[in-house]
């Protein structure tokens, strides 16, 4: 048996245009400075399968809600799992994994078209391969993130209008309200500037780290 230390596991989640993609990549250099090992990763995963998911929430293809639900549980098992750079190895090989958007993604996207504790349980064999160390959620109005969208337009989704992203809020805070029991979540106060935010997380995030190595 090794005595390799497990790597730590922080899943961000937010709406669309809460500046997750921006956080991440400060976050996980200053990880890298500090000498820490980070593998980055996102979902929907460039797999095959993740490919299927972008062209059916484009309109490309066709599919059900609940195809849709159904076809993020396997790439999420299949990031999860697969042998070239599956997070499961990642973390038991000591690597720390930072992944945009985990279940609760889901949670919070699908449970718009169909039942949360339907959406909850087909995600279970997911919750149970791992759990995030912190599930870290970017909270921003959704009116600022349809704002910073409307200016950077380089990509459209079924999801992005005002509504739409309010109801999303609301259900990510109804599955964190759920689910309080079983997962670490941590809301990050989104308004401000970039750097104000960078250290919010930081502050959540670091203590991780020091515990760990
Ligand atoms: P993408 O443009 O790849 O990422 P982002 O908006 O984070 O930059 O789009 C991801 C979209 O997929 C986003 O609108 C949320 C949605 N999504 C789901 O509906 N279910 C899920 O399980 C995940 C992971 C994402």
């Amino acid at each position: 048996m090794s005595n390799t230390k497990r790597g730590i596991f922080i899943a961000f989640e937010g709406i669309d245009g809460a500046g997750k993609s921006s956080q991440i990549s400060l976050l996980s250099s200053k990880l890298i400075a500090e000498g820490i090992q980070i593998y980055d990763t996102f979902e929907p995963t460039n797999s095959p399968i993740g490919s299927v998911i972008r062209q059916m929430m484009s309109g490309r293809i066709q599919g059900a809600h609940e195809t849709i639900a159904a076809l993020f549980v396997a790439d999420r098992v299949d990031h999860l799992l697969n042998s070239t750079n599956g997070i499961l190895s990642k973390i038991e090989r000591g690597v720390s994994v930072i992944s945009d958007r985990y279940y609760f993604s889901s949670y919070a996207y699908h449970s718009a078209h169909i039942d949360m504790d339907w959406v909850i349980s087909a995600n279970s064999i997911s919750a149970n391969i791992l759990r995030p160390d912190i599930n870290l959620f970017i909270d921003v109005p959704p009116e600022v993130c349809i704002e910073r969208l409307e200016k950077a337009r380089f990509h459209f989704d079924i999801y992005e209008n005002l509504a739409a992203i309010r109801e999303v809020r609301k259900n990510y805070l109804n599955a964190f309200k759920k689910l309080q029991d079983h997962e670490n979540i941590v809301i990050i106060d989104g308004n401000g500037e970039i750097q104000d935010i960078r250290s919010r997380i930081w502050h959540v995030v670091e203590p991780y780290f020091n515990a760990h190595y």
